[in-house]
Parts: C-alpha cells; sequence; structure tokens
C-alpha cells in the first residue's frame, strides 16, 4: 500500500512513491510490490477497431521499457466488446473478467464499432467495458490532459490559451447514471414510449472518489474543483455536501465547485484555471473529452481506474475509431502513455514508466506525428512507424547504451 507522490517528470502526472509509508486513514490503494516482485501478469484486452494496432505498440513499449529495469511481463490476451460478442456472444467474456482479476493489471484499447451499434443494450460492447469497469470495482478514473509544448499548435485554441495547460480529471467511474437503478424502457401514462435512467450517488461512493481526489490534488497544485449540478439536481446536492464534509480533512487544498455547464464553458475560455478536477460519470466522460481537446489530439490522452484492491484497468480515453481502423493511421501514444500510468499506478514502477514518458517526449521532439497531429514541417508517421520510434527512443535511455 502507498500513497500518491508528485514526480518532476514532463507529463506532471502523479507518480506512487512506493517507499513512502502509507498515510495513517487509509491508502489509495495502488497495488505496490515493486520492491518484492519483478515480475507481472498482464492482462491485454485489445478490443475493437484500432484497439488492436495500439496495444500492439504499447505492449512492446512496455517490454522493452520494463526489460530495461529488470521487469519481466507475462501476457495474456483476452477478447472483450464487439470482438468478444463475435467470438463467444457476449461482450465480457466470464473468462476476460476472470483473467483481468487474477493479473497484476489490465491494458485495454478500445471497444465498439458500427456493426454492434443497433445491438441491445447488453449485447452492446460498452456494457462489456462497464462490466469490467464494475466487476474490477475501478471507482476512479484518473484523465491528465496536459498540453506538451511540443504540440501546443496543435490545439484548435489559441496557443496563449493552450500553452502550460495541465488538468487532471478525476472522474468517478462506477456509479452514477451509467449504473444507477431504475433504468430500462417503458410507456407513460398517455401510451407513449418512454427511456429512463437514474443518476444516483451514495455518500460512501463520493466520499471515496473524494477523498481519492483531494490527495491526488495534494500532490499536484493543491486546488480542486468539484463539478456538479447542484442547482438542479439531488444527486448533485449530496454531491457536493459530502465533497465539503471531506475537505475539512485536507484543508491544504483548496476546494471550489462549479456547475458543469460553467465548467464546460470555462474549459474552453481559460484552462489554465484549472488543476485537479473531480466529478461525477457522465460529467468525467463529457469533460474529459473537451479537455483533450486543449492538448492538440483525443490520440494523446491516457487513463488509469484503479479501485480500493486488486488490478488498475488502463486505457486511452479514445474509442475504437472504426473510420481508420485497420488502415495503420491510429496514434498509439494515448495507449503508450496509458502503459506508462499502468507502470507507475498499478506497478510502483516509476523508472519504467518515466522512461516511458521520456521516449514520447523524445519521439516528439523528433517531429514525428501520426495523422490527428500532422502539422507542416513534421514527419507524418503511421501507428507502427510511430511505435518503432519511441521504441529506439526507449533504447537510447537505457544506461548501457549511455555507456556506449
Ligand atoms: C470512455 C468511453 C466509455 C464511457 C464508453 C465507450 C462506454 O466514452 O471511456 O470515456 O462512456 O465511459
Ligand atoms: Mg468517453
Amino acid at each position: 500500500m502507498s500513497s500518491l507522490q508528485l514526480k518532476p517528470h514532463p507529463l506532471k502526472t502523479l507518480a506512487l512513491n512506493p517507499s513512502r509509508s502509507a498515510p495513517p486513514r487509509r491508502s489509495l490503494s495502488f497495488r505496490c510490490s515493486a520492491a518484492a516482485r519483478r515480475s507481472y501478469n498482464i492482462t491485454l484486452l485489445p478490443g475493437d477497431g484500432i484497439g488492436p494496432e495500439v496495444v500492439s505498440v504499447a505492449k512492446d513499449v512496455l517490454s522493452l521499457a520494463a526489460s530495461h529495469e529488470g521487469i519481466e511481463f507475462k501476457f495474456r490476451e483476452m477478447p472483450v466488446g464487439g470482438s468478444a460478442l463475435d467470438a463467444t456472444g457476449v461482450p465480457l467474456p466470464e473468462a476476460t473478467l476472470t483473467a483481468s482479476k487474477e493479473s497484476d493489471a489490465v491494458l485495454l484499447g478500445a471497444i465498439g464499432g458500427y456493426k454492434w451499434d443497433a445491438n441491445e443494450k447488453h449485447l452492446k460492447p460498452e456494457t462489456g467495458l462497464l462490466q469490467l469497469r464494475a466487476g474490477l470495482g475501478v471507482f476512479a478514473n484518473l484523465r491528465p490532459a496536459t498540453v506538451l509544448p511540443q504540440l501546443v499548435n496543435s490545439s484548435t485554441l489559441k496557443k496563449e490559451v493552450a500553452e502550460g495547460v495541465d488538468i487532471m480529471v478525476v472522474r468517478e467511474l462506477t456509479g452514477g447514471i451509467y449504473f444507477g437503478k431504475p433504468r430500462g424502457f417503458g410507456t407513460n401514462d398517455k401510451g407513449e414510449d418512454i427511456g429512463f435512467n437514474t443518476e444516483v450517488y451514495s455518500s460512501s461512493e463520493i466520499d471515496r472518489i473524494a477523498r481519492l481526489a483531494f490527495e491526488v490534488a495534494r500532490k499536484r497544485h493543491s486546488r480542486l474543483c468539484s463539478v456538479d449540478k447542484a442547482n438542479v439536481l439531488e444527486a448533485s446536492m449530496l454531491w457536493r455536501k459530502r465533497v465539503m464534509a471531506i475537505a475539512t480533512e485536507f484543508p491544504d487544498v483548496e476546494l471550489s465547485h462549479m456547475y458543469v455547464d460553467n465548467a464546460a464553458m470555462q474549459l474552453i475560455r481559460h484552462p489554465k484555471q484549472f488543476d485537479t478536477i473531480v466529478t461525477n460519470n457522465i460529467f468525467g466522460d463529457i469533460l474529459s473529452d473537451e479537455a483533450s481537446m486543449l492538448t492538440g489530439s483525443i490520440g494523446m490522452l491516457p487513463s488509469a481506474s484503479v479501485g480500493e484492491s486488486g488490478p488498475g484497468l488502463f486505457e486511452p480515453i479514445h474509442g475504437s475509431a472504426p473510420d481508420i481502423a485497420g488502415q495503420d493511421k491510429a496514434n498509439p501514444l494515448a495507449t503508450v502513455l496509458s502503459a506508462a500510468m499502468l507502470l507507475r499506478y498499478g506497478l510502483g514502477e516509476e523508472n519504467a514508466a518515466k522512461r516511458i514518458e521520456d521516449a514520447v517526449i523524445e519521439t516528439l521532439n523528433r517531429g514525428f506525428r501520426t495523422g490527428d497531429l500532422f502539422s507542416a514541417g513534421t514527419t507524418l508517421v503511421g501507428c507502427k512507424r510511430m511505435g518503432e520510434e519511441v521504441l529506439k527512443c526507449v533504447d537510447s535511455r537505457s544506461p548501457l547504451a549511455a555507456l556506449h
């Protein structure tokens, strides 16, 4: 067990510090066994669309970076989403959940595609992903949106607005309207068809995500903005009340509250005002896509989902992009950076994580860009070639290479 600590590395994401002792209250419980074990079981869930392409690149980068640090991986690939539906008839086969639970960390590509869009709810690829998140109990989803100096011109916003943005969105992941009951289809008293969902949060669900977000903020710039819709929704009213109650445990963190409509506007108007954002499942889904565009491309945003115990789930925030699937056009960097988060948050392997992040920065410095980020004066490459360039940079950072 260990707590979070910010390390001064280029992406300014949070780092796990295995050497720090656990806080007295409770730990954030990222799995941390770096000192005792150097061999890990990783479940790979490539999924659909561009998922297999980006996971294959991330797997190679993960293996190489880890081997430089004396870490060994055993990979097990399992089906999820549409590919699982085609192979087994369900979007999350029992064997996939079991393998995921039994491993040290799970790396997922993306799920979904046109082919399954019209499926009934329980047979949608997305249902498999939600079942996986719930099954692993990963209630906290960390989505860093950092504008890298190398990519500032790729943002659709003016340079002076985007420059220096460094936001961590902490999204609640296993509650709210995504999972709330009652839900379903029915008819109203006029005999019309209706569809309905329930936005519901219990105080314990809010307390645990709030605590985690305060700890995350504390290791960044100690500013936490809680985003809700407490002027309209009861679930948000309770959210705000509980976040304020938990704030008393973190007097050193400056807490603010913002309604989600205003937050959506402020993210575009003046994104630098944000440090750490904590919000519910659906607002986090929407705001993290919005935040990704500050950085230039959704193809750059990784995520880490963690729970009280057990393996974390690491995935890019982008979808399966069926329009470019199988064409070697996808940007693999969000998945590569998710692999770095896996090393840091999932395994406590900070050095290997840093090695990957540095290699990504160096690859961008050398001018390589996939189509989503390409601009005049840079070198357009495909998914595979981008992976090869990152691998070269991982290698060039080897202490042995430095000696020669
Ligand atoms: C995400 C995705 C998923 C979500 C979908 C694919 C179910 O949009 O991870 O942000 O809504 O959580
Ligand atoms: Mg989303």
